[in-house]
């Protein structure tokens, strides 16, 4: 049975979603251990080579991570037929699956599938999308994610221009009064990830930052400390 992400407290704190796509599989567990110190989450890019240039991981590989950390799992369906995965990657350990409202899906069909199954639902927008094609789909979901790279690699730069997108977001969910987690993806460091937050982001990504850092647990406790101060 996949971890479920409500064990952990929304609202005001920031969680942190290590993107394990910047892992080192060699030594997956050494590698993901400072995650296990000071991360909320794991988040795992799904890619098939067709919604975006690149390929990633199969449910086989997401069961080995599960394994390999302690911690619960998104899965970010870069796909474009997500119907086709959403089984497996919950099967495989993800207890949170994100489809992209780009893929050629019946995306609400998908989202109540995702809940059907038991998982928590997340839904995700490309920076091209604006906000407004998705806002009628809040009542479905837990999380929303905004791209602020191209999805498809680790190791982008953030798109600042996608800041006014995260403000609206954070607007449009506190009008709705539901609980949905707003997740930043894509060239979180230390210094974007203060942007994110100030723009009304309460759950970040963070890939090659994390895993190219000499020291990722102070990293991330230190944009803790600003979270908590400001
Ligand atoms: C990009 C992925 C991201 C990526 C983030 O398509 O969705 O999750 O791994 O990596 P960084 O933090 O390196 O931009
Ligand atoms: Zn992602």
């Amino acid at each position: 049975m996949p971890q479920n992400l409500k064990i952990l407290k929304p609202g005001g704190k920031v969680s942190f979603a290590p993107s394990i796509l910047s892992a080192d599989f060699s030594c997956l567990k050494k590698s993901l251990s400072p995650a296990d110190k000071c991360a909320d989450w794991l988040h795992v890019d799904i890619m098939d080579g067709h919604f975006v240039p690149n390929l990633s991981f199969g449910p086989h590989i997401v069961k080995c991570v599960r394994k390999a950390s302690k911690l619960p799992m998104d899965a970010h369906l870069m796909v474009s037929y997500p119907e086709n995965f959403i089984k497996p990657f919950y099967d495989a350990g993800a207890g949170l699956i994100t489809l992209h409202y780009e893929s050629k899906s019946d995306i609400l069909k998908l989202l109540k599938k995702i809940k059907r199954l038991g998982a928590q639902v997340g839904l995700s927008i490309k920076p091209k999308t604006p906000l407004s094609k998705i806002t009628k789909y809040f009542k479905f979901i837990d999380l929303l994610l905004i791209m602020t790279v191209e999805p498809g690699f680790g190791g982008q730069k953030f798109m600042t221009n996608q800041i006014p997108k995260i403000q609206y977001a954070r607007k449009k969910i506190n009008e709705s009064g539901r609980k949905i987690w707003l997740q930043v993806d894509g060239g979180i460091n230390s210094e974007t990830a203060l942007q994110a937050i100030d723009a009304g982001a309460d759950s970040l990504v963070m890939g090659n930052a994390f895993f190219s850092s000499s020291n990722p647990v102070k990293m991330i406790n230190s944009i803790r400390l600003y979270n908590r101060i400001t």
